[in-house]
């Protein structure tokens, strides 16, 4: 890294800025340095991909030749056939990301043709033919910012800059003196054809990436009951080694109209990892914003099932319960029944070290159902301790809901007073067999980790560091199509 281009673009990593804080995120990516490299490669190959498709524009010149006359030369369909990079950084600092390709080389292919008038010959000659061009010790710079705007990223390009070292011609055909003219008279219009060349599909690339992100939704609607914030909140944060963006991760109740996001169905287990090696990203939620679900979920009253299917619907019957309770079949024989459970406050959810522990508290109540009507007739009150074992599904932190333990008393009846070991064992199979499941079927679709689309997680590690949870992961790429098309957040 030799030259002024590196020398400039590093200056500007120094411009140190003063950050202020100001609001909370509760769900942060830290993109480490071989994230960076691997976004950078993954960017590096799309520009080339892009670059050598391009054609320079042509290029044109009268010359005086000694001995031969006034030689009018044009070289056309200057097309850049490759380009290999051999080294390249990317590099944070305070206030910018510079991105520094160096000694990349590159193969240009064109078209010549001449005609010449001279005294000499005064009918004038002309002939055409083909020439390569090898460019060698190429290099790009760029320097770009990343910025808060208005809850998305915004991503500018500050400066950049490309630079031809060493440049050789070989031409098919031809005369001596034109090989001469093309190196004395053209190198230099070649070399900046190809450094214009580089650095317009720079200045356009950048705006692109950043219309990609400004694409990304500030919400994504998890379904007809809440939706969970994804905004940006404060400028990311550059260190000399990742970047960190801080994400607000609160769920809010849905409104109007939102982008529906689908979901995956099934369970795509992602390959984990127990090793220490560094990852390309750490995803960090904090336990607020499991709390921010469940206050979500229960102001909408989302937490209220009415159950009148059972795995064993026998127990949906008074008759059932007739040695058990013989009050309830006494006042109503033979009546089918249903259970009401309602969440009486808010779930309290708690990260701890290995897990997510969860205290709800249900209200049970037992509803006969006689000549149409609905008649509750006992109500269970019960804590729940449960935990929640993190995993990862394709993109989305989930789990599984484990009943710890419960506790139970009787609120009200108008059968009278219950045995406890009736209480304890109808609301043991209760949540056992129906509620347990039903709310980890609920819990299946999990919270949607920030991953764009085109990407997808790898190596994932969980590690909870109260009242975080923290995922370290690696990424994968899964092709350039989703990148152009479909850069959103989940699949
Ligand atoms: C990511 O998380 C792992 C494990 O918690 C930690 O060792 C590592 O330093 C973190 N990396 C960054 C860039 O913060
Ligand atoms: C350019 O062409 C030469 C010979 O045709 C080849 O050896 C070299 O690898 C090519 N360079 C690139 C960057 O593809
Ligand atoms: C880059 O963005 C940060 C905010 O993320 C800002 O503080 C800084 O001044 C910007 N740097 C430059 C060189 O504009
Ligand atoms: C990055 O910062 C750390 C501490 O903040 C320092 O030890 C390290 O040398 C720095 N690395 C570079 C490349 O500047
Ligand atoms: C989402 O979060 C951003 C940043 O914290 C905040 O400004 C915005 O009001 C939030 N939106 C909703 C719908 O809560
Ligand atoms: C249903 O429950 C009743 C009473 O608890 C029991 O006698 C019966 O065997 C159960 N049936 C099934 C299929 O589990
Ligand atoms: C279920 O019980 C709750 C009180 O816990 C009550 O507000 C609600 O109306 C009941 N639902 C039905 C359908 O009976
Ligand atoms: C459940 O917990 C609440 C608060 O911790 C307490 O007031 C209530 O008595 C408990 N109920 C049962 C059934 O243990």
């Amino acid at each position: 890294m030799s030259h002024r281009i590196c020398v400039l673009f590093l200056s500007l990593l120094l411009i140190s800025t003063t950050s202020v804080c100001v609001e909370e995120g509760f769900i942060s990516v830290i993109i480490s340095d071989k994230g960076l490299d691997f976004v950078k490669d993954i960017l590096i190959n799309q520009a080339i991909a892009s670059i050598v498709v391009s054609q320079l524009p042509q290029i044109e010149k009268s010359v005086q030749v000694p001995l031969v006359g006034k030689a009018h030369v044009i070289l056309s369909e200057i097309t850049i056939k490759n380009i290999q990079v051999s080294s390249s950084s990317v590099e944070t600092g305070d206030s910018a990301i510079v991105v520094v390709v160096s000694g990349a080389t590159a193969n240009l292919t064109l078209n010549w043709r001449y005609t010449v008038s001279s005294w000499l010959v005064p009918i004038g000659i002309s002939d055409s033919g083909t020439a390569t061009v090898k460019v060698e010790d190429m290099q790009v710079g760029l320097t770009v910012n990343l910025t808060n705007q208005g809850g998305t990223l915004k991503l500018s390009l500050l400066d950049y800059g490309c630079d031809v070292g060493e440049l050789s011609i070989k031409m098919n055909g031809g005369a001596a003196w034109l090989y001469q003219v093309l190196v004395d008279a053209f190198k230099g219009n070649i070399r900046s054809a190809v450094e214009d060349a580089v650095s317009k599909k720079i200045s356009e690339g950048i705006p692109t990436l950043d219309d990609l992100l400004q694409t990304l939704p500030k919400t994504i609607s998890l379904d007809k009951t809440a939706a969970l914030n994804v905004s940006f909140v404060n400028n990311p944060v550059l260190s000399n080694s990742s970047i960190e963006l801080k994400i607000n991760g609160l769920f809010s109740e849905r409104k109007s109209v939102l982008v529906p996001q689908s979901y995956h169905k099934g369970s795509d287990h992602i390959s984990v990892s127990n090793g220490d090696l560094p990852k390309m990203i750490n995803i960090s939620i904090h336990e607020n914003v499991f709390k921010s679900a469940s206050e979500v979920y229960f102001a909408a009253d989302a937490l209220q099932w009415i159950l009148d299917e059972l795995p064993n619907q026998s127990l949906l019957n008074t008759a059932e319960w007739k040695l058990i309770i013989p009050q309830l079949y006494k006042q109503y024989p033979n009546d089918d029944m249903n259970l009401n459970i309602s969440v009486s406050s808010p779930p309290v959810i708690e990260v701890s070290d290995q897990d997510i522990d969860a205290t709800i508290s249900i209200d049970l109540i037992i509803d006969v159902l006689e000549a149409g009507e609905v008649i509750p007739v006992t109500c269970i009150s019960v804590n729940i301790s449960a935990s929640f074992d993190v995993e990862i599904v394709r993109k989305s932190l989930t789990g599984r809901l484990k009943l710890k333990k419960f506790s139970t008393y009787l609120k009200w009846s108008k059968i009278g007073k219950l045995h406890m070991n009736v209480i304890q064992s109808l609301t043991s199979t209760v949540l056992k067999t129906v509620l347990i499941p039903y709310l980890n079927s609920q819990l299946k679709k999990g919270i949607p980790l920030p991953i764009l689309k085109g990407f997808a997680l790898e190596n994932a590690r969980i590690l909870n560091t109260p009242p975080w949870i923290g995922v370290s992961s690696d990424v994968t790429f899964l092709g350039d199509y989703y990148l152009r098309h479909h850069l959103a957040y989940v699949s």
